[in-house]
């Protein structure tokens, strides 16, 4: 932030250097913590590097130093700053303690949700989330991907860039067809009522399927005919399936409608609100046209007259000598089509029916390579946003008693967790507040419940695995959810009391303060976390990682309890000094509030 000073005084330094003849690299600001005031710093090496690049016969750090120099005196002292210094080749610049706290405060308590976002980046990306297999359930990994898939699309969309949100079910595949056929063998018209419990139901079909249809140790004769006869069944249902047979079409559109209804359910309540849907069986038909795309190319090599399939060889594509790429069919021998093949169509219908720029990948880390051959391919494509493409990888999540799998069954269903999040809050609730009416005790609960899930997802870092723990979750300490919440109730109890407190004011009305008092260690933590919140939108936007947002709210929140047992606002010394911390507390919730909505979490009042 401070742009206005920085940007006057970038003025400055490029007139200099456009008469001067230096050339001039970026200009890169950061903050100088507080050390007795507040500063910021550029250097001047890249500058001077260029310069010797040029062949102008200059050691770098002195040449440097003296670029710093020149630069000091040029811009003088311009308003709002105490002094510049010119530092082994930085040139510093300090400014007045009291103008930054309220101007830091001031933008905050004006911009209001809108503190922090960037300026239009002119550029649209499309973060695709969101996309479980259907004929399923969802679980806890599938939470993961999609509050990932969230945060990170709020954070690139508050950075600046147009953001559309996109869904990519897998909707079709043997998987998808083993419950079919279950269903329609043994269970049809079975299905229970209930958005949940149907599309939990259709888990229950899969396993069942999945283990009449798995060989057995000591089969027996018998059991083994058997077995053969149902996957029989089951390769002709998929293959009616393509033909486009009306029967099996229809009975597989009605049960993925169970499942959609359940994802759509869970992503209301998560707060998530997809653009696009795409799925994977509508790529099927012009994937199939983009391999002969590519044949005629010369991208792909068509080996089914060889009896082979048609493939690409990155590798020998690019010259790369060594393997990188490893082998890629796009079409098998029976002309059927694969994933990558569905998601090569799907990327030219994102960079060419919706005009996207950038394009984010949220999908399981061990998905890497078959990205990194997508990406490829459309690099060689020539599609110029393969190098915008992006496979945000995240890692597994498992509970503290043991790893999951679908197929086994042994699948934590993300319902299961949120509403035992929700319940045990509910009760922590009681105890604390009893005050609370039940409608406010749901809302909070629901807040809270949902708050501990998203920030203990979001905490870690993309591609690391992490161990649900509910316990550690739902905490008041530590770096959790519900900690970040609570600062932002008690600076909401402290508002509201100098309200109720008989003050004819609000905070909204007090004139704009003077921090002309000393001030305390909590406070310049506080005023410089708050500055720097714009810095963090958009390094958390850059590196697509909410993490980064994550420990900014927490070290934010943490900042505050700190502020809240140490420092005194409504009994301050002198008036003036309780107005300037009452508006540091109405800037600190709302700096708050920003960050959570940023991770897709929700900022109660009370809790
Ligand atoms: N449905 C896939 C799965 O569950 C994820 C789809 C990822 N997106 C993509 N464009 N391939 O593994």
């Amino acid at each position: 932030m401070f742009n206005q000073e920085t940007i006057a005084i970038e003025e400055k330094i490029r007139s200099y250097c456009a008469e001067n003849d230096i050339p001039l690299a970026e200009l890169k600001w950061q903050p100088i913590p507080f050390n007795g005031e507040w500063g910021t710093s550029t250097s001047f090496f890249q500058t001077a590097a260029n310069e010797a690049k040029a062949g102008k016969g200059v050691k770098v750090p002195m040449r440097a130093q003296e670029i710093a120099e020149a630069m000091r005196d040029e811009i003088g002292l311009p308003k709002g700053i105490s002094r510049v210094e010119a530092v082994r080749g930085y040139l510093n610049l300090y400014f007045v303690t009291e103008d930054f706290a309220e101007r830091v405060i001031a933008a905050i308590l004006q911009e209001k949700s809108d503190f922090g976002r960037g300026k239009s980046k002119g550029e649209r990306v499309m973060v695709e989330y969101a996309q479980p297999n259907t004929h399923h359930s969802f679980h806890i990994g599938h939470y993961r991907n999609a509050i990932l898939g969230e945060s990170l699309s709020r954070l690139v969309e508050f950075a600046g860039f147009e953001t559309i949100r996109a869904a990519y079910p897998g909707d079709i595949g043997l998987g998808v067809i083993t419950v079919l056929w279950i269903y329609e063998k043994f269970y049809k018209r079975q299905e229970p009522d209930g958005i949940h419990e149907r599309g939990q139901w259709l888990l229950n079909l899969y396993v069942e399927a999945t283990n009449m249809l798995t060989e057995k140790e000591n089969e027996t004769d018998d059991e083994r005919i058997l077995r053969e006869k149902y996957d029989a069944e089951r390769r002709e249902m998929y293959r009616k399936w393509d033909a486009g047979d009306e029967y099996i079409r229809d009975l597989w559109l009605e049960t993925r409608e169970w499942s959609l209804d359940e994802l759509k359910e869970i992503l209301l309540q998560i707060g998530i609100n997809i653009d696009t849907w795409f799925f994977e069986s509508v790529e099927d038909e012009p994937s199939k046209a983009v391999v002969q795309e590519l044949i005629d190319l010369d991208i792909a090599t068509d080996e089914r007259p060889e009896g082979g399939a048609v493939i690409v060889k990155i590798d020998e594509k690019l010259g790369l000598t060594k393997e990188k790429y490893r082998t890629n069919v796009l079409l098998r021998n029976d002309g059927t089509t694969l994933y990558l093949t569905k998601d090569l169509s799907l990327a030219k219908k994102k960079f060419n029916e919706f005009g996207v720029d950038r394009s984010i990948y949220v999908v399981d880390v061990r998905q890497s390579m078959h990205f990194m051959q997508a990406f490829a391919i459309l690099g060689l494509w020539g599609f110029e946003q393969a190098e915008k493409c992006y496979h945000l990888g995240y890692g597994f999540v498992s509970l503290p008693g043991g790893a999951m799998s679908a197929r086994k069954g042994r699948v934590v269903i993300f319902k299961d967790v949120a509403d035992e999040a929700i319940r045990r809050f509910t009760e922590t609730s009681k105890e604390k507040n009893p005050n609370l009416s039940d409608e406010q005790r749901a809302e909070v609960a629901e807040s809270v419940g949902l708050g501990a899930l998203a920030y203990a997802m979001l905490a870690v870092d993309n591609s690391r695995d992490t161990i649900f723990d509910m316990d550690v979750a739902l905490s008041f300490e530590g770096r959790t959810g519900p900690y970040i919440q609570n600062a932002h109730v008690r600076a909401a109890s402290i508002l509201k009391k100098f309200k109720v407190e008989g003050s004819k004011l609000n905070v909204e009305k007090l004139k704009p303060a003077t921090f002309n008092f000393e001030l305390t260690s909590h406070e310049i933590a506080l005023i410089e976390l708050l500055s720097r919140f714009p810095a963090v939108v958009e390094q958390a936007a850059n590196e697509y990682r909410p993490m980064i947002m994550a420990t900014y709210a927490y070290d934010l929140a943490s900042a505050f309890h700190s502020f809240y047992h140490a420092v005194s606002v409504l009994k301050a010394e002198t008036d003036a000094i309780r107005d300037a911390r009452l508006r540091l507390v109405a800037a600190a919730k709302q700096t708050l509030a920003n960050a959570l909505a940023l991770l897709g979490i929700t900022a109660p009042e009370v809790m």
